[in-house]
């Protein structure tokens, strides 16, 4: 799969570390392609830098991995988006401050009415990019979160999730990021009252 990824901080570097572990081709679209971080974690990883606009272009799959506040530069810079999967791991958060938004709309819904035609897809934002290195605790695999409305567009989002190594969870329509969100702000609070970033969610079934 060609996957571009916007921002290659703690979430864009964790997905494309374990992307490129599975074989998936990983470009960076980004708005210094020649920074030398950027390059030496291209370097390690075998994936390649370019403009946000050069990355997103020939990909199938487009993932916002940049601060939520990057969202109006990054989608004038992305031209077309047409057709593609947008993976939205964004948490519209400013520092220090709750949510953007609530139950009645969500972030990923708001993505979506701005680019109609692409598949929206929310997840990989509701826990800490540490389990993108460990999403095993014990013997089981932390749960990830993901919905959206395009059922092949999900089940794109689904295999990638467990290429991640984690447990993938159908969490329905993209107005189910309502509830995704939120996940994220509890996970923060846990993390604090717990004093530790090594917690994740973990669905149970039988
Ligand atoms: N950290 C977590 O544990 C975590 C967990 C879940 C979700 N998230 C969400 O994931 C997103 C990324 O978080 P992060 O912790 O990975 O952030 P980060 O480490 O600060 O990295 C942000 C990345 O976005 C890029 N960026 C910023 N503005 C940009 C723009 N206008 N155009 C293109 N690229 C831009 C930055 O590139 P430059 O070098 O150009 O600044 C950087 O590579 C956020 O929305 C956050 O809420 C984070």
């Amino acid at each position: 799969m060609d996957i571009s990824i916007i921002g290659s901080g703690h979430i864009g570097a964790g997905l494309a570390r374990a992307w490129r572990a599975k074989g998936h081709a990983v470009t960076f679209g980004a708005r210094d392609p020649r920074d030398a971080e950027l390059v030496a974690l291209c370097t390690s990883i075998g994936a390649t830098a370019t403009t946000v606009a050069a990355a997103v272009a020939p990909a199938r799959v487009v993932v916002f991995a940049m601060p939520y506040g990057a969202l109006d530069d990054v989608l004038t810079a992305s031209g077309d988006l047409a057709g593609k999967v947008v993976i939205d791991c964004t948490n519209a958060v400013e520092r220090g401050a709750g949510l953007k938004y609530g139950h009645t709309t969500s972030s990923a819904e708001e993505l979506q009415r701005r680019i109609p035609t692409a598949h929206v897809v929310k997840s990989f934002n509701a826990q800490g990019a540490e389990n993108l290195a460990k999403p095993i605790y014990g013997d089981l695999a932390a749960s990830n979160f993901y919905c959206g409305d395009d059922a092949a567009a999900k089940q794109i989002v689904r295999q990638l999730v467990e290429d991640v190594g984690f447990d993938a969870i159908d969490a329905g329509p993209l107005a189910s990021a309502r509830l995704i969100e939120p996940l994220m702000m509890l996970w923060m609070a846990s993390s604090r009252a717990v004093g530790s970033r090594d917690i994740a969610f973990r669905v149970l079934r039988r």
